[in-house]
């Protein structure tokens, strides 16, 4: 083979085994460990480099897990998983560095609720309706691919769609063909085998608008190991 041709797929094999999760909550320490479990590399950005949950996180998981600012989290991968606040969700990546960002996938999570009243939480008005977090985010950063998914099941389900059955549709979304390609070998892995792309960023209104529907199906039966099934297509 042309060596030409075997750095190109090492280059690649490397790239895809790095991951940068953005976010230290439960979210982002669930798929940080689901994915040092399949073998990957995953760094763990927050604010600052001496985070405590990160440092913790990354403590537990030995040689393959990292941690360090967003923007070192940024650097270290082509692949970013959102789990941050949706109210902070584009000051972090300001933080990150919007030049690090440029032709990289962020497979965006977060969702844009609204705690300031209790529980249960509300959407926020600017990123609802008619817009959607996912589409500020992909308007923040013309030129790095966003793509929606999983932000409408818990984040047990999402690293283990075994936890649900199995047989649930996964919903995506994202204006570039590659990036929603690359974000559904990650689902498979996750254990998603079905998943229905609803074509461009806009798709995000509808799955962000899931939260409302989850959180009172999670108050009327008391469990949030579910997601939802499309039927009859
Ligand atoms: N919980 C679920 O099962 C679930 C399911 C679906 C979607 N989601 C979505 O996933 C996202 C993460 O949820 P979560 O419960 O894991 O965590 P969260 O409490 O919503 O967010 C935690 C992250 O946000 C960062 N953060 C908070 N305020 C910040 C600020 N002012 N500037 C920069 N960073 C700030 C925290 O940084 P520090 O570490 O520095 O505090 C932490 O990394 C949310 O958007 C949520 O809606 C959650």
């Amino acid at each position: 083979m042309h060596e030409n041709k075997i750095l190109a797929i090492c280059l690649k094999s490397y790239l895809r085994d790095h991951f940068c999760i953005f976010g230290t909550g439960v979210v982002g320490r669930t798929l940080g460990n689901k994915l040092i479990q399949l073998g990957h590399r995953v760094m763990m950005g927050s604010r600052t480099a001496d985070n405590e949950k990160a440092l913790e996180w990354a403590d537990k998981n030995g040689r393959l897990a990292l941690c360090g600012t967003f923007s070192d989290a940024a650097e270290f991968s082509n692949l970013i998983i959102n789990c941050t606040k949706g109210a902070i969700t584009l000051e972090v990546f300001e933080l990150a560095g919007k030049e690090k960002l440029k032709g990289k996938t962020i497979l965006d999570l977060s969702n844009p609720l609204d705690f300031s009243n209790g529980m249960p939480p509300s959407l926020y008005p600017q990123w609802s309706n008619t817009y959607s977090l996912a589409e500020a985010i992909q308007d923040a950063l013309p030129q790095t691919f966003i793509v929606k998914s999983l932000n409408m099941v818990n984040c047990e389900v999402m690293a283990d769609a075994s936890r649900c059955g199995g047989n649930a549709t996964m919903l995506l979304c994202g204006n570039h063909d590659k990036a929603k390609s690359d974000i559904k070998e990650i689902l498979h892995e996750f254990g998603w085998k079905k998943t229905l792309d609803l074509g461009d960023i806009k798709g995000a209104r509808g799955m962000e608008a899931l939260l409302p529907v989850w959180l009172r199906i999670w108050q009327s039966t008391g469990n949030g190991h579910f997601a939802f099934d499309i039927v009859g297509i």
